[in-house]
């Protein structure tokens, strides 16, 4: 799968509820994780691929790779923590990013089984991170204003180069 990147509206876009998990999303949710591999990411939503359906996959170091289908974020915890955060869609560009220390979250995973966890530490970061994927929400928004700016020339200027 090609990974989109930022510019590209479909980013920006909300991703559709799956209605059925079949035999076809198992094998999307495997594409997913390659591509994530390959990408040498953490975390992959399906609109970064232009896949506009509410799936992520994400694999953290010491874990094994997990598949999120129709995510509900049911808590997130009021104390936040600052973390540096990239993006797959937004190559080489790093910014601390505030978000909730922990979160809870119930999701389907690719055989279509209901799992909810309660993660803290980079699992709720890149949760939360890839949730926002699903809303057309790309991390960028998070920063202040004269952060983002900063970084929106800083591609543009690269762009021209
Ligand atoms: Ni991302």
């Amino acid at each position: 799968m090609d990974i989109i990147t930022l510019g590209n509206e479909l980013l920006r876009q909300k991703a559709e509820r799956i209605k059925d998990i079949n035999a076809d999303m198992a094998s999307i949710a495997k594409d997913l994780i390659e591509t994530l591999h390959q990408g040498k990411g953490i975390g992959l939503a399906g609109p970064q691929v232009g896949l506009m359906k509410r799936i992520f996959v994400i694999h953290v170091e010491g874990d094994v790779p997990r598949v999120f289908i129709n995510p509900s974020i049911l808590e997130t915890s009021q104390e936040t923590i600052k973390y540096e955060e990239g993006c797959l869609s937004i190559p080489n560009v790093w910014a601390d990013v505030i978000r909730s220390r922990n979160v809870r979250v119930q999701a389907w995973n690719e055989k279509g089984r209901p799992f909810s966890l309660e993660v803290e530490g980079i699992m709720a970061r890149v949760i939360q991170h890839e949730y926002d994927h699903l809303e057309g929400i790309l991390f960028i928004d998070r920063l202040s204003e004269p952060k983002r700016n900063k970084i929106l020339a800083k591609i543009e200027k690269k762009q021209r180069a």
